[in-house]
């Protein structure tokens, strides 16, 4: 049986449980992102943004989340709402239930600033992590920076992730591998020239 993707959000629930010491570390960077960007507009877009944890947990404590133009792409009607739902008072945050895995879902939502794939490279295949890496470029603006997370478990993809970023024209920023868990949360910057969004097609296949 395939994995219920509410009921896997109670892990959130446990402050100590890896997903929630994961969330922390993606906060944390999304925090550090915005701390360190002077615009006065932003824009935000999450992949499988599931209920929305961290950029909604992130904005909801900034007197400054009127700079950010978010955009979350979940599947889930369930997720979908309840991101919805957390978002209130947060008017430039906009939930899309649709497939994060094709282009056109973005269409209006990039070129983006910062770029969640936060609980997606555990969930499609190694080719599509590599096809996904290398479309970034379309989903990014100069100097965006991408926020992503990946188990450990063996076999590793971890270090070919990271070479799929420097191919497509990435530096990295992060890398958190920390002991006793298997996650991983990576930070790359983009240094490369933004591409145009296909008008259609696949990055990834969820399974
Ligand atoms: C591992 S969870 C990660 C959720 C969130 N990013 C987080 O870290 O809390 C994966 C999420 O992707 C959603 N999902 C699955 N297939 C999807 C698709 N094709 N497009 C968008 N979201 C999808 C699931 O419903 C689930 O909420």
């Amino acid at each position: 049986m395939g994995t219920d993707w509410a009921d896997w959000h109670r892990d959130y629930d446990d402050p100590g449980s890896p997903l929630s010491r994961r969330l922390a570390l993606v906060r944390s960077h999304v925090e550090g992102w915005l701390d360190g960007r002077s615009e006065p507009l932003l824009q935000v877009v999450s992949a499988c943004a599931g209920q929305g944890r961290d950029v909604l947990g992130v904005l909801a404590g900034r007197a400054d989340a009127d700079r950010v133009r978010a955009c979350l792409i979940e599947y889930d009607p369930r997720n979908a709402a309840a991101a919805q739902a957390a978002a209130v008072g947060l008017p430039g945050v906009q939930v899309r239930c649709a497939d994060a895995g094709v282009f056109g879902s973005y269409a209006g939502a990039v070129p983006a600033d910062l770029v969640l794939m936060v609980g997606v490279f555990g969930n499609v295949s190694d080719a599509d992590v590599r096809a996904t890496v290398a479309a970034l470029p379309s989903l990014c603006a100069a100097g965006a920076t991408v926020i992503w997370t990946r188990s450990r478990r063996g076999p590793d993809l971890t270090p070919a992730i990271d070479g799929w970023f420097a191919d497509a024209g990435f530096v990295r920023r992060a890398f958190h591998a920390p002991d006793g868990v298997v996650f991983t949360v990576g930070v790359h910057e983009f240094a490369g020239v933004p591409q145009p969004l296909p008008g259609d097609g696949v990055m990834f296949r969820f399974r």
